[in-house]
């Protein structure tokens, strides 16, 4: 049975507006208080959003009775310390992507969360999108035959300002963006053996990265980011026996076009596969939150600390090539 998760929001910021009113409007879930850091703000965001508690400070909220879980929606560089404060306060925590900077700190909070017995997990809200899932489950199924190939790319030209343009805050668009095709690559094509980047940088910051990744079985993923211009957002899967186009914007598109299974499919009108998204789009992985807290899970299967580490350590390689190995 599950049972109300009472969370308290770490941040005011454009994530948080989006993802507050789908965890509202989710069964079994309240919002409790929120964190922010000016007084104006963050009464604004809690009228706004009906939240009957907020404050400025951090260990004010954390140190509350009526809040089980912590949603971190802060920029990268903050999650690790505000996550294992969080965990350290007795609260399951769902830390905004990427979870944090490096595969070691990200491994941290999961070993925190495993101490303490509590859940923790990175808000990868595409792996829990059910047009994904269906992708997903179509190339494990066979559809493509024997999976070879994958290309994935998320750039676009971000306004300068803003966290994202701040090294010191954790901005860094193979973190940012990359994390997209990185997590796709992974999850469709399994484990990864070689990764190859190349890439760019501006005021400290990784502006443009282009990465192969050789996976286990010489399957390939050919992906890209970019925070200063446009490189296609779209992803497509390919295989022994056809491929799946999942159109831009991939990672929070509702549609895909399978063009496998027929000659019809195949040379000339792919079959369409469609999944409407529900609320803002994280509506799916907040149910499956819940579910995991309810059972008394430390991670979700779905997204667990392996899958969450393996993709943060190839972003650390990524990185490392483009900052000649100095992170
Ligand atoms: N899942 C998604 O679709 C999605 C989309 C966008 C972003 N994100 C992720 O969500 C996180 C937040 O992104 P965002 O664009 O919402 O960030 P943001 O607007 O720059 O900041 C979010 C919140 O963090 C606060 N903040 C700023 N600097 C801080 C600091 N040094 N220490 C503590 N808090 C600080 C901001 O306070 P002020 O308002 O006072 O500056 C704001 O309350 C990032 O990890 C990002 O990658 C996810």
């Amino acid at each position: 049975m599950t049972e109300t998760v009472r969370w308290a929001v770490i941040g005011t910021g454009r994530i948080s507006e989006s993802f507050v009113p789908d965890l509202q409007s989710a069964a079994a879930h309240s919002v409790t208080a929120v964190w922010g850091r000016s007084d104006e703000r963050t009464e604004a965001f809690a009228g706004a959003h009906g939240i009957p508690t907020w404050s400025l400070d951090l260990d004010d909220v954390l140190g509350r009775d009526d809040i089980d879980a912590v949603y971190i929606a802060t920029p990268p560089a903050t999650h690790v310390s505000i996550a294992l404060s969080a965990l350290d306060a007795g609260k399951h925590v769902l830390v905004e992507k990427p979870m944090a900077m490096t595969a070691e700190d990200t491994a941290e909070i999961f070993a925190r969360a495993e101490a303490r017995g509590l859940f923790a997990m990175e808000a990868m809200w595409m792996k829990f999108n059910p047009l994904h899932r269906a992708v997903h489950a179509q190339v494990t199924d066979g559809l493509l035959g024997e999976p070879r190939h994958l290309r994935a790319a998320f750039g676009m030209p971000f306004p300068a300002g803003g966290s994202r343009w701040n090294a010191e805050l954790g901005g860094s668009t193979v973190l940012d963006q990359g994390i997209y095709p990185v997590t796709l690559a992974l999850w469709m094509l399994g484990p990864v053996a070689t990764v190859t980047a190349t890439g760019r940088v501006r005021d400290g910051i990784d502006i443009a990265a282009h990465v192969t990744l050789e996976h286990d079985g010489g399957r390939v993923a050919q992906l890209g980011c970019s925070i200063v211009e446009f490189i296609d957002p779209s992803a497509a899967i390919s295989g022994t026996a056809g491929w799946i186009e999942i159109p831009a914007m991939f990672w929070a598109t509702d549609s895909a076009q399978i063009h496998a299974g027929s000659t019809q499919a195949l040379f000339h009108t792919p079959d369409l596969l469609s999944h409407p998204r529900e609320g803002n789009g994280y509506t799916p992985m907040i149910r499956a939150v819940n579910a995991a807290i309810s059972a008394g899970l430390m991670q979700h299967p779905d997204h667990d600390a392996a899958a969450t580490i393996a993709t943060a350590r190839v972003m650390d390689t990524v990185r490392a090539a483009i900052f000649d190995g100095d992170l």
